[in-house]
């Protein structure tokens, strides 16, 4: 049977790394066999595009650029790592995928939803993560906890209108796909967090024949 692909989004420093960890100890208990890996990224030159990405530049990065360079790395991730573990059964858990795309570039950077659709579609055919966890909270509290960690990479160094715009297009995207989305409130304690993320994971544990 093919494995499911769940993602974890959410702005910067709400606690997608520290929660998906959470996720993948609560499913592999489950006895479900998970890879963990993350956008954009996930293989050699897929990295390397991320450090194109993210590395603070002087020139200006044009935003067709930016999007091209991350449904190019993430071509090469569904090609190299995700399809693959899915064909094998393998549950592949995304620290960030295509929704990030679309709030990022789409919200953010206010390139709009449509030319993302296409690009998703031609780089990513009819495949779609079967459950998305949208870790959700005021921008200032992920931008609090994101500072504590030092340097701040390129979109990090971005004003908060943008993050604004980026919280905003995560959740017209959960409402748009709610069958997928499990919103989660992350300003809550880490336990109340995992809480929730476990209550929600329920439904979707309880779809799968072990
Ligand atoms: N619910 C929480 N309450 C308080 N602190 C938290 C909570 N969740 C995570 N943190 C802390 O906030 C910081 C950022 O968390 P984490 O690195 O998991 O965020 P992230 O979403 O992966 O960030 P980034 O977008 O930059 O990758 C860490 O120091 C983490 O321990
Ligand atoms: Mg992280």
């Amino acid at each position: 049977m093919q494995g499911k692909l769940i993602t974890v989004e959410g702005v910067e420093g709400v606690g997608k790394s520290t929660n998906i960890e959470f996720i993948a100890q609560h499913l592999r208990s489950a006895g479900i066999k998970v890879i963990l890996t993350r956008e954009p990224g996930g293989t050699p030159l897929a990295e390397d595009m991320r450090q194109l990405l993210l590395t603070p530049r002087d020139e200006t990065v044009c935003d067709t650029a930016e999007l091209l360079l991350m449904f190019a790395a993430r071509a090469q991730h569904l090609n190299e790592v995700i399809k693959p573990a899915l064909q094998r059964g393998d549950w592949v858990l995304c620290d960030r995928f295509t929704d990030a795309t679309y709030a990022y570039q789409g919200g953010g950077r206010e390139m709009g939803f449509d030319t993302i659709a296409k690009l998703e579609q031609l780089v990513q055919g009819d495949l779609r993560p079967h459950c998305t966890v949208l870790l959700d909270a005021p921008v200032e509290v992920g931008m609090a906890r994101a500072k504590k960690r030092g340097a701040l990479d390129r979109f990090e160094q971005e004003k908060m209108d943008f993050f604004e715009r980026v919280r905003q297009a995560y959740l017209q995207l959960a409402q748009q796909h709610h069958q997928r989305f499990l919103v989660i409130d992350a300003a809550q304690q880490l336990p109340a967090v995992q809480a929730d993320i476990t209550k929600g994971l329920a439904a979707l544990l309880a779809q799968v024949k072990l």
